[in-house]
């Protein structure tokens, strides 16, 4: 029914039989269901729906046929199919029911979506307007994403959707009625007194609402009693996990090449719209499932299929984007991945666009870590590896996850990258590591390699095997990259960091810039320090230092992590590599 449909713009078929001029994205006419004089009768291609703004019919291109022919529901498919050229599909009574009880849920959902709007820019419930401005949102943005207000009152909408010829069944049926438990035939309100965001599928007709509660100064309830948002249970043209909010006002955008971003909330998709993330989307109140990454690639652009999920930049924000990797592995294809990026503590998007500003935000999505960095990271976290069996079990374990990956080409290439890592760590044959192999192991000298806490830089080991000049240069730059990344760091180690002998001219003046300016401000943010420093000439130098491989070997040194286990690396580090140089 949706190729039906797909293939013959519904303007083609309207057209034929009564005259439509166009109007922007869409056509107008005068309405053939009711007399009028000025036209407003809309068709819109894209959605594949009509809409008269006069009396209220709406339909696709099957309910238009019924309607304006005369024609039962198997004649107009029929008739449908002949003009696409496709085989007469095999409409069956069960099909019928469905498409009518369908059509009259899109036509029921979008006419609510309409009154809920009208609600919110009357004037008797300017305050809600009010809470939606002052929040931030512009009256283009709370008209684009046509927020509405629904309100307490049990009977309105009832009563307008009645006028509008739907019946109770359907009103139940779309979710937004309940039946009542003490009256069998009385009905209720889901969505009392909330602020609505209208739900679209792919094609742009509203299947559900998401509602908000009422701040209690705004009006809402004491406490915290009620749920923060609502949403429209799962119906027939409903299904949450297939279904992405804002993905229908995205996807122009998504296919213009722009970065995908997938969010929490619908507050955040908003906000990133007006910030001028246009290829913002969430999931509803979910986790992003397969099928919604699936939904996602398919209209993302060749070569840029992979995009980036936002997490919190706590704990369980490092959690969910583990699951997230977990269920993305097995469905990876080549040029189709996610990124992973985090957010600053406390913050999300909506609140950091309006407290940080987008340069910000953007900043976040500069940082997003690549999925295959992230599956290194999940794996080495916790882990202690002074054993060489031990680091054959992280190979191994590696590898097992590798395997997850249906996908023969991508799976290949990922056992490929994981022991070219490997090799580059555990096994470089430098002229150091045969030195210490010919030499009888432990001589005298209790082993050098024990572990003590879970982030133990893997860099610092590995730097064993290398030579004694690159090990210390990758300490510096750790180091150098902790100080930015926790400026908190200062305090305590600032003046070490100032001792220590820096070879590399670039990290040599960063460090002085750097340490200018957190002795005369403790309180800047991570991203504040790495934007002073960029605008200080130092760019290439953070170039260097936040290289891809940083985190491959240094992964606490990323931001977000415990306080306790940076300050551990950071003091690790300083005495393996420096505390000896300025004892002798
Ligand atoms: P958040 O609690 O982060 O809300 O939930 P938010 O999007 O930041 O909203 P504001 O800024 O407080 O207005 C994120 C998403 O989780 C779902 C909603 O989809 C929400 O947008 N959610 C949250 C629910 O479904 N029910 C809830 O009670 C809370
Ligand atoms: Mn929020």
């Amino acid at each position: 029914m949706d190729e039906l449909r797909a293939r013959i713009p519904l303007s083609d078929i309207v057209g034929k039989r009564m005259k439509l001029t166009r109007a922007g994205r869409e056509y107008k006419g005068c309405c053939p269901f009711h007399k009028e004089k000025s036209p407003s009768f809309t068709v819109n291609d894209v959605k594949g729906f009509y809409h008269c703004f006069g009396c209220g019919e709406h339909g696709d291109s099957i309910g238009f046929l019924m309607k304006h022919d005369n024609l039962s529901f198997m004649d107009a498919v029929t008739q449908l199919a002949s003009l696409a050229g496709m085989q007469v599909p095999k409409a069956t009574p069960e099909d019928e029911k469905k498409y009518k009880e369908q059509a009259s849920l899109y036509g029921l959902m979008d006419f609510a979506a309409r009154w809920y709007e009208q609600q919110l820019h009357d004037g008797k419930n300017k305050k809600i307007l009010r809470y939606l401005l002052e929040r931030g949102l512009s009256l283009d943005t709370i008209r684009g994403f046509k927020l509405g207000f629904s309100p307490q009152d049990e009977k309105g909408l009832q009563e307008a959707l009645l006028k509008a010829g739907f019946k109770i069944s359907a009103m139940v049926e779309a979710g937004l009625f309940k039946n009542s438990t003490r009256n069998q035939n009385d009905i209720y309100q889901f969505f009392r007194s909330r602020v609505m965001f209208p739900v679209q599928d792919f094609q742009g007709r509203v299947v559900a609402f998401g509602g908000r509660v009422l701040p209690e100064h705004y009006g809402g309830p004491a406490g915290k009693e009620a749920p923060k948002y609502i949403n429209s249970p799962e119906t027939n043209i409903f299904h949450k996990g297939r279904l992405l909010y804002g993905l229908s006002r995205a996807r122009k955008a998504i296919g213009d090449g722009e970065v995908v971003v997938v969010v929490e909330g619908y507050m955040d998709v908003i906000s990133l719209a007006q910030a001028g993330f246009k290829a913002a989307v969430a999931p509803l109140g979910t986790a992003l499932t397969e099928t919604q990454m699936l939904e996602l690639w398919k209209v993302m652009p060749e070569g840029k299929r992979a995009p980036l999920l936002c997490f919190d930049g706590d704990a369980a924000g490092q959690r969910a984007a583990g699951r997230a990797l977990e269920r993305a592995l097995p469905i990876l294809k080549p040029d189709h991945s996610i990124k992973f990026a985090f957010l600053p503590k406390e913050h999300d998007p909506d609140s950091l666009i309006k407290e940080a500003g987008v340069p910000a935000m953007e900043r976040v999505l500069k940082n997003a870590v690549g999925l295959f960095e992230m599956l290194w990271m999940e794996e080495f976290k916790g882990r202690q590896m002074s054993q060489p069996e031990a680091k054959a079990g992280f190979r191994s374990a590696l590898e097992k996850r590798a395997r997850q990956i249906a996908d023969m080409n991508v799976q290949q290439f990922f056992i490929h990258e994981i022991n070219q890592n490997i090799n580059d760590i555990f096994l470089t044959k430098s002229s150091a590591k045969k030195q210490s192999l010919a030499k009888p192991l432990f001589k005298g000298k209790k082993p050098q390699m024990d572990v003590h806490t879970p982030y133990r830089p893997l860099a610092v080991r590995a730097g064993q095997v290398r030579s004694d000049r690159s090990q210390q240069m990758e300490r510096v730059r750790i180091l150098l990259a902790l100080m930015i990344h926790y400026p908190e760091l200062y305090e305590e180690f600032g003046e070490s960091l100032g001792m220590i002998k820096i070879t590399n001219t670039e990290y040599d003046q960063l460090r002085q810039t750097l340490i200018n300016l957190l002795g005369e401000q403790n309180s800047l943010d991570y991203q504040a320090v790495k934007q002073h420093l960029s605008d200080s000439g130092h760019g290439k130098a953070l170039e260097m230092i936040f290289d891809r491989s940083l985190y491959l070997h240094a992964g606490f040194a990323r931001p977000g992590q415990q306080f306790d286990v940076v300050r551990e690396a950071w003091r690790e580090i300083w005495e393996r590599g420096f505390m000896n140089v300025r004892a002798s």
